[in-house]
């Protein structure tokens, strides 16, 4: 065989895995079917932003332990493939498997005359059930039987983007969902070589290792949701803080202090989704979900706070000069998608307020939805500059360094909406200082 294993997708999944596995001296097989994200990996020129990516993919171009390839065809190089394909939601919520299906087809025709024994491992998320599918579909194709000719696992990623490669080589956990010795003999000497100490490998079932996934973003979802409900109260107690609360009670190991922050909701293109498929296959199990459709409804309105300050210090919000510091998601990543900046500068230009946006790195994905409808800052500075409101959307780093000075310097009025809970209220009180679950 050329290569140890093959990555079917190469998106934040299956990129970050891919350059991660190739570091620890595995050769690596990557394959896409976008060409235009090919040839720029060949270049070690990723096309997503992550910390130490573009490092990772050089050396693992120059010393050939990344090959890439758009023909899925290919992957019969490789005798383990991962699928890591996207599983977008449908209009109305349910996963849409197109992707994988297609992917996991173009596999079986690809092994169908060839005697190898092949693992297939399914790591884009998917709902239970789903993996029987991806057998139905490889048996069909191939006309090759499972745990005969090849094996199935899913081993669902948990990584978190800004922070993907660090994820990938020390993950908390690795959860494995096979059924067969011989597939799980042959996964564990593979993560061996990549995990090395203390491997956290969690052994299931497939359907059960499908469910962890969605169990795991719902969880965390259901946290911040909740925080945000909480804001919501501490906003209308005059002297509230929900940082106040948020400390005490991540002090409480069983509730642990991540993910209480309070904010402008969550986006991404893992919680909104992931959420929504677990309430649309609850709802085929003729399971209530109300838990986590009240996690999104929270959601959905919570970027509606800013407005409601907006209204009472500003009113009529047309003609007047908006700025919003923080585009993407969540800092060190540029990816936009289902962040709650979109519906912010949508709902301003609504009411005909003149945008000026600024992010470190997600300005260039933001043009691609908003145009010339707003205008884009190099920098924080010249953003806030003659403004009559700034609203804080993504807690970057940079925006942390921004004096009570600056703004007061900069703006035409300091109305400041801290969406993110980024300044301290004590260093901030001889400004408009408004935030998100401050009384
Ligand atoms: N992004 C995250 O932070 C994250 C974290 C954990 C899990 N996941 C899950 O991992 C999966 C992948 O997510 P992502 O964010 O990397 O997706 P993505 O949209 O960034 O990338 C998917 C890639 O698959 C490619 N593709 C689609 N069909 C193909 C085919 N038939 N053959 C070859 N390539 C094909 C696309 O061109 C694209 O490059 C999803 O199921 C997602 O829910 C994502």
């Amino acid at each position: 065989m050329e290569y140890d294993v093959a990555f079917v997708g190469l998106g934040y999944v299956g990129l970050s895995t891919a350059v991660c596995f190739a570091d620890r001296g595995i050769n690596v097989l990557g394959v896409d079917i976008d060409s235009k994200k090919i040839n720029r990996i060949k270049n070690a020129d990723s096309p997503i932003h992550e910390k130490y990516m573009n490092e990772l993919l050089e050396k693992a171009i120059k010393k050939n332990r990344l090959s890439l390839s758009r023909k899925v065809a290919d992957v019969t190089k490789a005798k383990i493939i991962f699928l890591t394909v996207g599983t977008p939601s449908r209009k109305n919520g349910s996963i849409d498997l197109k992707y994988i299906e297609q992917a996991s087809k173009d596999i079986a025709i690809a092994i169908k005359d060839i005697e190898e024994y092949f693992v297939i491992v399914i790591k884009s998320t998917v709902v239970p059930g789903t993996a029987l599918k991806i057998i139905d579909n490889l048996e069909k194709h191939s006309r090759k039987k499972n745990s005969i000719h090849f094996g199935v696992i899913v081993n669902p990623e948990f990584l978190q983007e800004g922070s993907a490669i660090n994820d990938t080589l020390r993950p908390d956990k690795i959860v494995v969902g096979v059924n067969s010795e011989k597939d799980k003999k042959i996964i564990y000497k593979l993560f061996k070589k990549i995990y090395r100490k203390n491997l956290p490998i969690v052994y299931t079932t497939p359907s059960n290792a499908e469910l962890i996934k969605y169990a795991n973003n719902s969880l965390l979802a259901t946290k911040i949701s909740f925080m945000n409900y909480i804001s919501r109260i501490a906003e209308r107690i005059p002297d509230g803080d929900v940082n106040e609360i948020k400390n005490a009670i991540g002090m409480d190991k069983r509730i642990s202090e991540s993910f209480l922050n309070a904010g402008l909701g969550f986006g991404g293109s893992c919680f909104p989704k992931d959420v929504k498929a677990l309430i649309a296959f609850s709802k085929e199990l003729g399971v209530n979900s109300e838990i986590l459709q009240s996690v999104l409804a929270i959601n959905d309105t919570q970027f509606m706070s800013v407005f409601n300050i907006l209204n009472k210090e500003l009113g009529q919000l047309e003609g007047k000069r908006i700025s919003i510091l923080g585009l993407a998601f969540k800092p060190e990543t540029d990816d936009i998608r289902d962040a709650t900046s979109i519906k912010i500068i949508k709902r301003l230009l609504d009411k005909k307020a003149k945008v000026r946006v600024y992010d470190p790195i997600a300005n260039n994905n933001t043009k691609r939805i908003f145009g010339s409808s707003i205008t884009y800052a190099k920098d924080s500075e010249s953003c806030i500059r003659n403004s009559d409101c700034c609203i804080i959307v993504t807690e970057w780093k940079e925006f942390k360094m921004l004096k009570p000075k600056d703004f007061i310097r900069l703006m035409k009025r300091p109305l400041i909406i801290d969406g993110r809970r980024i300044f301290s209220k004590k260093q901030f009180n001889k400004l408009e200082y408004h935030a998100i679950g401050l009384g």
